[in-house]
């Protein structure tokens, strides 16, 4: 199939306000092999909001945080699902659609927080807190999810604390989420020493600094930030509520206290925008190349299997946070 130069140059114009043409002209080979290869395989590409932009808005066919990306795998009909994401997002696709293929580009796309926490450091924790209902974000593997009873992700946390009307929850792995979401909502947090490796270098210094050289500017706080992270900013909320927030409140200079790339994905349709970037980088999401889609593709591989006698109660816990409304 040849890719005539109007074809070319509209493909160039989803990513143009954010990718140099010159750098453009090296990925516009795999991208266009991507976009057929995903015809003659009949597959889809489910992309985190912190891919890169020539994946996130050159070959992805749905782009999300992990709530929105949960929530679009149980509908997908392809016969092949590529997340481009890290592993536990490939692990929840294919345990709420498990008739389909699940790839995930790069095997070693982990994630500090699911290897913070084993299915042991739960039982211990129950053993510890007889009763106290476990609540596990979707950062975490089956094998963590199925010693659970439920989980939630940064963008349903208050709903779904809230939804078990108690006064204690053990949450899980991550401390900073739970100490952002305990204040929010007054329930009492037994936590896990776990931390996203990327929010939480951000300090309440680099707050104030973005403040001082930037007047006027809007911080937005990933609630993965540690706490004093969050409270001296103006919003908090996961990757699709900031974007949310941008879309309806037009700020005119924004920082997001995020991955880098949360930022560069959303500059491309807001080149009115001024962003601050004081970003750290995710090395596992960044494993996630045209480059490694593209033979994900062509070999069907890595395929994401799972454990039987964990995935029917992971997929449990998952299928009951989906069931909060
Ligand atoms: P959300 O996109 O759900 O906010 O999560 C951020 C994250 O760090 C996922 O790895
Ligand atoms: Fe894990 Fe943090 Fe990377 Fe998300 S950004 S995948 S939470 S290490």
């Amino acid at each position: 199939m040849s890719t005539t130069i109007s074809e070319a140059d509209a493909l160039y114009q989803r990513v143009a306000h954010v990718i140099p043409r010159v750098e453009w002209a090296t990925m516009v080979d795999d991208v266009q092999a991507i976009l057929r290869l995903k015809a003659e395989k009949n597959a889809v590409i489910l992309a985190h909001n912190y891919m890169t932009p020539e994946i996130y808005h050159g070959v992805a066919d749905i782009v999300g945080d992990s709530l929105a990306l949960a929530r679009e795998a149980t509908k997908v009909d392809a016969d092949v699902i590529v997340l481009a994401g890290v592993h536990f997002m490939a692990e929840t696709a294919k345990l709420l659609n498990p008739s389909k293929t699940v790839l995930i580009p790069d095997l070693r796309s982990g994630c500090s927080l699911a290897e913070s926490v084993t299915p042991e450091d739960v039982r211990a924790l129950r053993a510890a807190h007889p009763g106290v209902p476990v609540v596990t974000y979707v950062n975490t593997s089956a094998a963590v999810k199925a010693e659970s009873d439920i989980c939630c992700t940064s963008g349903n946390a208050v709903k779904i604390i809230e939804s078990l009307g108690v006064d204690e929850v053990i949450m899980i792995p991550d401390q900073f989420l739970a100490a952002n979401i305990g204040a929010q909502t007054g329930v009492k947090m037994i936590v896990h020493p776990g931390a996203c490796e990327v929010h939480e270098r951000f300090t309440p210094d680099d707050i104030e600094t973005i403040r001082e050289g930037n007047p006027g500017v809007t911080v937005i706080a990933h609630p993965e930030c540690p706490r004093p992270v969050v409270l001296a900013s103006d919003f908090s909320g996961s990757t699709a509520q900031m974007q949310d927030f941008i879309e309806k409140e037009r700020p005119r200079k924004v920082a997001l206290i995020t991955e880098c790339s949360m930022s560069d994905n959303i500059a491309q349709n807001h080149p009115e925008i001024d962003f601050i970037r004081p970003c750290n980088m995710c090395p596992h999401m960044k494993r996630n190349t045209l480059a490694a889609i593209r033979h994900s593709l062509e070999t069907l591989t890595n395929v994401v299997e799972l454990d039987p006698a964990t995935a029917a109660p992971a997929r449990q816990a998952i299928e009951r946070m989906l069931a909060v409304k």
